[in-house]
């Protein structure tokens, strides 16, 4: 029976026969195995008797090669392990030739490995970067699932463009040439799979809705696409955003509750994870070495994380915010690109970064944005002093690196104000009558918000391109394997 390294290095007693396999790592000195199961981070060392063994055998223990190996387990004469396995008897199951192979047994760069992402879970980082988006996403449904939280699964296909950006992909069988056309020349969705034009959702949020009208709190976790042309970063245009909505909670209680949630799945990766972060916090030491000393973080990893589970996040108004960023250094100085002059405008990244990283040095959470910039979902507040113009009940949570990780806000529940608001945004009525429902019978105060879940990884694992923190990442011109 064949035991996963993981189990063998927590339970297996020493002196007993085991069996496993995986894949070489390393071959030294005709003698001794790395091997790599992805079970654990670690690699568990074959001792191979290369005088009593085949040499055809031999020849074939190659860096990348499949194999198995029998034989007892253990205590380690060697440094580095507790642990080895002396082999009686290898198994190869799969050849690997080093001559074609791309992979090479040293450090190869993100890029590199982007290009082969079909290989990358073979190395340690990306071993290390999967099982930690695993445990984050295991997190974020116990940490739903104990509160009672209901996990809907909203459609992929939907003909609404929830945060009424526009920025979908069309989804059709219609034909290319030929295309069927209406008396204006348009093209006559009527005619398509779902007899009308439909699209790859952006967001579960108008569905979630739905569903706490009645089940009280839900949450979605699943894919969601822009087809917004933004080759940064921190943008991908299919990523997995979670979105809890909750009847009768307002702005603050959506706060609570997002802090709550990043706070749980953070501490979560910590006594967890501790392995494979720690191989992240060293591939972040090694890759800001190559930074200028005044551009490499304070804290390390763990320690990044460590402070932003302990301290409470920062929360203030847009407005304030405006205040803060006009008044700034940079701003003064001309540094930003952007220059903070009036309210009413979006911030931008540099303004978010400056916030989070220079002037609170914490997590931020930012309310009550201008309606103006914001989508038609979200609650009218009342007119304040010293606010200049109409504002809505919005949040948006700022990490240090990151930016936004999420975005929500407390819903416009009175019809009429909703109305109103759709009107002045172009948003059919007609076609939202089902959304407008939930307004016309028994509507009550509720509230949600999206987390961008690439951007918890990104934020966790320390990687620094959201290409990295999701298999095959698709943004403008690629949507290899
Ligand atoms: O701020 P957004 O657009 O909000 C919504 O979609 C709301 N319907 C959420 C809600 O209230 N239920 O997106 C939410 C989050 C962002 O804060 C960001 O973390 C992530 O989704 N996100 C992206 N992540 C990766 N690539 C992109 N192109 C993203 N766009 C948004
Ligand atoms: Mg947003």
């Amino acid at each position: 029976m064949r035991i996963k390294i993981a189990d063998l290095f927590r339970t297996e007693p020493i002196n007993t026969e085991v069996t496993v396999k995986g894949w070489v790592r390393a071959f030294r000195n005709n003698q001794f195995i790395a091997l790599s199961d992805g079970s654990c981070p670690q690699q568990l060392q074959v001792v191979v008797d290369f005088e009593n063994t085949d040499p055809a055998i031999l020849e074939r223990i190659k860096y990348g090669a499949a194999i198995g190996a029998r034989g007892m387990l253990l205590e380690s004469q060697g440094k580095g392990q507790r642990v080895e396995v002396k082999a009686s008897e290898i198994t190869i199951y799969g050849d690997c030739n080093p001559e074609v192979f791309p992979l090479q047994p040293k450090k190869q760069s993100l890029e590199f490995l982007r290009e082969n992402a079909h290989l990358r879970f073979r190395t340690n980082t990306f071993g290390a970067l999967f099982r930690l988006r695993h445990a984050l996403a295991f997190a974020i449904h116990k940490f739903f699932n104990d509160r009672g939280f209901v996990y809907l699964h909203t459609p992929v296909i939907t003909a609404s463009d929830a945060e009424g950006a526009g920025e979908m992909f069309r989804v059709t069988t219609l034909p290319f040439e030929g295309t069927p056309r209406n008396e204006q020349g348009e093209v006559d969705f009527s005619q398509d799979f779902f007899g009308r034009a439909t699209n790859l959702t952006v967001s579960g949020q108008l569905e979630a809705e739905l569903g706490a009208m009645a089940l009280g709190e839900v949450y979605t976790f699943g894919p969601t696409f822009r087809a917004e042309n933004s080759n940064t970063t921190r943008h991908l245009a299919e990523f997995w955003m979670i979105e809890p909505e909750v009847a009768f909670n307002d702005l603050h209680d959506n706060m609570d509750l997002a802090e709550e949630m990043l706070k749980y799945v953070i501490s979560y990766a910590l006594e967890h994870c501790a392995d494979d972060l720690k191989i992240l916090e060293d591939r972040l030491l090694e890759e800001e070495k190559s930074k200028p000393q005044d551009q490499r973080s304070e804290m390390a990893l763990t320690e990044k994380l460590r402070f932003v589970t302990d301290n409470a996040f920062e929360r203030l108004t847009y407005t304030e915010a405006i205040n803060i960023l006009k008044n700034s250094n940079p701003n003064k100085k001309g540094k930003f690109q952007y220059s903070v002059e009036g309210w009413g405008t979006d911030l931008q990244s540099e303004h978010e970064r400056y916030l989070v990283e220079k002037h609170f040095k914490k997590p931020v959470i930012l309310t009550n944005y201008p309606a103006a910039i914001k989508a038609f979902y979200m609650r009218q507040d009342e007119p304040q002093e010293g606010v200049p113009g109409p504002t809505v009940s919005a949040m948006d949570i700022l990490f240090p690196g990151i930016g936004e990780i999420v975005g929500g806000s407390q819903r416009e529940e009175r019809l009429s104000r909703l109305e109103q608001r759709m009107t002045e945004m172009h948003i059919p009525h007609e076609e939202l009558y089902w959304y407008l429902d939930t307004r016309r019978f028994g509507t009550c105060p509720h509230a949600g918000f999206g987390l961008g879940f690439e951007r918890l990884v990104l934020f966790v694992s320390g990687m620094t391109n959201i290409r990295d923190v999701i298999a095959f990442p698709r943004f403008p011109g690629n949507a290899d394997f």
